[in-house]
């Protein structure tokens, strides 16, 4: 491995290789298998040997591979939008497609800013976001982020943006106060950061439906989204849902934002909608976002050379078809339920697990060194990596993350295994968690 000439994430790790997949597991070139717990990082929602995808990518390559889209547009990408359109919350109706979920939030990003500008209200520029919140590492999504780790190296190359708290009751919600209150408390953040900047010079305010990466599957409490709405629509600003982790069924609706029961001015969906099969990620638009840009411009100052990729439109529309005919979003809240019941019966009382949370197939622990206290381990531990190497040792793909509190301190494990996942599997991730936490915890308590 020393003598590999890829740019590695981290320069001193060795990996195994992986060579094939079946089902939920992952299998290196030395035989060893491993169960994807994590989907990688909420990616592989089919698992990985899907026939159906593979053979509608294959059948896809024999016709055309690619054609580029100023000059063409193409069946499968055609049928994609429409039904996303058809299953989307009312309204967003235009997709614009793309290859990342960074990519889908830059995209959202400057489509605000030019429909701004298209109606007339070339002032608004700010954009809104929450502490603790992750949208992607291209330099507009990292900006808009408010994790304070992955912004480090960067900061003087980012945008201004402004972070208000997140919705995090495990961490956040007062004694005397209700879960409704609470989350009012900090919607209501969001005017008060409004009215600092002035109303006229805020475009859009971008939140995460569930918090996946940084936080580790943070849902929010009952309220917090409509009272969000509200304020945006009191003032004129465009709500952005980023759903690149936590959409296309892996909370158990195929936007996770159909359970706030509210409806965002842009999406962004990524990872699950490819499940790892072909990169692809999409922004969808409001009709009258598009039409400010349709009746103005007549463009959108924006695109990438593989937009809308015949294959990756393929594979994705294979995806989706799959999750709706099945009717897998049923069963992803079912299997959810066993998920969090089997950890909560093997974990639960583990003194280092503080919370365990979630939504669907999207679940999240978080580590503490004090139960009681709710005391994060120190930094310097990284409790989180060694929970990675461990795992991964034992056979296990899951997803910690070090910073889950302030972006520093705190960890957490993201779970979100494939949608095919059974029983036998679920048992397999929560024996294997539990003998991870015991074994790296216990040295550091
Ligand atoms: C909510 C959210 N937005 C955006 C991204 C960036 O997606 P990608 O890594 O595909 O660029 C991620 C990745 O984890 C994410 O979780």
């Amino acid at each position: 491995m020393k003598s590999s000439n890829i740019f590695p994430r981290h320069t001193n790790y060795d990996l195994p290789n992986a060579v094939r997949g079946e089902g939920c597991y992952i299998i290196d070139k030395n035989e060893k298998w491993y169960l994807d717990a994590s989907g990688g990082a909420a990616v592989s929602s089919l698992g990985h040997s899907d026939k159906t995808v593979q053979k509608a990518i294959i059948e896809q390559t024999e016709k055309l591979a690619f054609a580029h889209t100023s000059f063409f547009t193409s069946d499968p990408a055609e049928k994609l939008a429409r039904l996303l359109a058809d299953k989307s919350p009312s309204g967003l109706n235009k997709v614009y497609f793309v290859s990342s979920g960074s990519e889908a939030v830059e995209a959202s990003l400057k489509l605000a800013r030019q429909y701004f500008v298209e109606i007339g209200q070339p002032e608004r520029h700010r954009v809104i976001s929450r502490k603790q919140s992750y949208h992607g590492n291209t330099l507009g999504a990292l900006a808009a982020g408010g994790n304070v780790w992955r912004r480090t190296f960067f900061e003087k190359i980012l945008i201004d943006t402004s972070l208000i708290s997140p919705c995090y009751p495990y961490r956040h919600q007062k004694n005397n106060e209700t879960e409704i209150e609470y989350g009012l408390r900090v919607a209501n953040e969001l005017e008060d950061q409004i009215k600092f900047l002035g109303s006229k010079n805020v475009m859009a305010f971008i939140a995460e439906t569930v918090v996946g990466a940084t936080a580790g599957a943070v849902t929010p409490v009952t309220g917090y989204f409509k009272r969000i709405r509200e304020i945006c629509d009191k003032y004129g600003i465009l709500l952005i849902l980023d759903e690149v982790m936590c959409g296309m069924g892996r909370t158990g609706s195929l936007f996770a934002c159909d359970e706030e029961e509210i409806i965002p001015d842009i999406i962004t969906i990524a990872k699950g909608l490819g499940a790892g099969y072909q990169p692809i990620g999409a922004m969808m638009c409001q009709d009258y976002i598009y039409d400010a840009i349709s009746n103005g411009s007549g463009f959108f100052q924006h695109g990438h050379t593989y937009l809308g990729h015949p294959i990756a439109c393929a594979a994705s529309l294979a995806v989706l078809t799959k999750l709706i005919d099945e009717g897998m979003f049923k069963q992803v809240k079912e299997k959810g339920n066993i998920l969090q019941r089997t950890l909560q019966r093997d974990i639960g009382q583990n003194q280092f697990v503080g919370d365990i949370r979630g939504r669907g197939l999207f679940r999240g622990i978080e580590i503490v060194k004090n139960k009681s206290t709710k005391e994060p381990f120190p930094k310097k531990f990284n409790i989180a990596n060694k929970i990675k190497k461990e795992a991964l040792n034992i056979g296990l793909i899951c997803y910690p993350m070090q910073g889950t509190i302030d972006g520093s301190i705190g960890d957490h494990i993201l779970l979100a295994p494939p949608f095919i996942i059974n029983e036998n599997e679920i048992n397999e991730i929560s024996l294997k968690l539990k003998s991870t936490i015991e074994n790296v915890c216990d040295e550091y308590k």
